[in-house]
């Protein structure tokens, strides 16, 4: 049920599933913009998790903390989680529990008149599974460094995730160089290529897998003898984690409590490479550092801007909405529409296409 304009007096926030850089600038935004309109900001930690603790974790977030250096900082503040759905919550004897009544009483005892969540597609999903069960006036901001949620071009962290996959290459090239050597970087992203393309691209590589594209060995072994026979010492190779061996397996590692996390197929790659052409390899797994370090200014200006535009959604009532950029312009979409398909690469896309008029080999040709 929307509150009118002038009733919304406290609104929370949380940051929910992987981090990503930019967060923090989109939680100064938020805080920055209702306290323009003299709201109070009640930051939830961990995500769902500081609803579901008793006491509930939470508290004010004073404008003036946003002053200094949290701008520029990595991370969140609030802490956040990418497990433990409250719908299907892990027991420790590993059953799974709904926990949403829970939840909803958590939220309620917070006495706020909305509720902006910062997620991804799995997390806004959740998040906006809760607000319909609570009857809940959500708004969400898209952040994922994969850039995989719909109806959006941009999420908060994906610029800075494509800049340090770019300054990998950069620096991969120069040993790659020295060592007549072909080195394969392994890049984030989930089921979705963007991240490899786009360093791929801007980082000069000369073969880029995808998972949105099938490729065969026999191809990218002919692009690195092709480089080899017109004089070239190296080559670039850059894989994204969730592209599938050549005879379609996954490859994962399981981390604790059961989860699984793509990882290990440069390796595989690496190997495809050496055997079919005799080149000596070397394999880096980029990982977690796309997550981290401190936002790039695209970032931070897309963080602000989703941040403010969410705020000005909540006093004016429009609910089940995600904040989104399209056409050079923020807008906001239906959040049901938002979260019903992740957004991949097009093999036919002007991306794809810019890399292979490039000459890069996607695998494919
Ligand atoms: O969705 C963001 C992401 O970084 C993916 O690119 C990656 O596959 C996954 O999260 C890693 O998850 P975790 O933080 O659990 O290792």
């Amino acid at each position: 049920m929307a509150v009118p304009e002038s009733r919304i007096e406290r609104i929370g926030i949380l940051t929910s599933g992987g981090d990503c850089a930019g967060l923090n600038a989109a939680l100064r935004a938020v805080v920055l913009r209702a306290a323009q309109g003299g709201v109070e900001v009640v930051g939830i930690k961990q995500g769902t998790a500081g609803l579901l603790a008793r006491p509930v974790d939470a508290e004010v977030l004073d404008p003036a903390i946003f002053t200094g250096t949290l701008l520029r900082r990595g991370g969140t503040i609030l802490g956040t989680t990418n497990r433990g759905n409250p719908f299907a919550y892990p027991m420790a004897d590993g059953r799974l529990i709904d926990r949403s009544a829970e939840l909803i009483e958590g939220y309620r005892s917070l006495n706020l008149d909305a509720l902006i969540g910062i997620g991804g597609d799995g997390s806004l999903a959740i998040l906006r599974r809760f607000a319909q069960a609570g009857g809940i006036d959500f708004v969400g901001i898209p952040k994922t460094i994969d850039n995989d949620i719909g109806h959006t071009e941009v999420s908060i962290g994906y610029a800075t995730a494509v800049s340090v996959a770019t300054d990998g290459l950069d620096h991969l090239q120069a040993t790659a160089a020295s060592h007549s050597r072909v080195m394969v970087l392994e890049v984030m992203g989930r089921d979705a290529g963007h991240i490899a393309l786009n360093a791929g691209i801007a980082g000069g590589a000369d073969v880029i897998l995808v998972p949105e594209i099938p490729y065969t060995m026999d191809r990218v072994a002919a692009k690195i003898e092709a480089l080899k026979s017109k004089g070239r010492n190296f080559a670039l190779v850059v894989v994204a984690e969730a592209v599938k061996t050549e005879s379609g397996e996954a490859v994962t590692q399981s981390q604790a409590g059961g989860a699984m996390t793509y990882g290990g197929i440069g390796y595989t790659i690496a190997e495809g490479i050496s055997k079919a052409t005799g080149a000596e390899t070397r394999v880096t797994v980029l990982g977690h550092l796309q997550r981290g370090g401190m936002p790039t200014a695209r970032d931070r200006i897309m963080a602000s801007i989703f941040g403010v535009h969410a705020v000005e959604l909540v006093l004016r009532g429009a609910f089940d909405r995600m904040v989104a950029w399209s056409g050079r312009s923020v807008m906001d979409v239906p959040l049901a529409d938002a979260i019903a398909k992740c957004r991949a690469v097009d093999p036919q896309g002007p991306m794809a296409r810019t890399a292979r008029g490039l000459g890069i080999c996607l695998g494919d040709a």
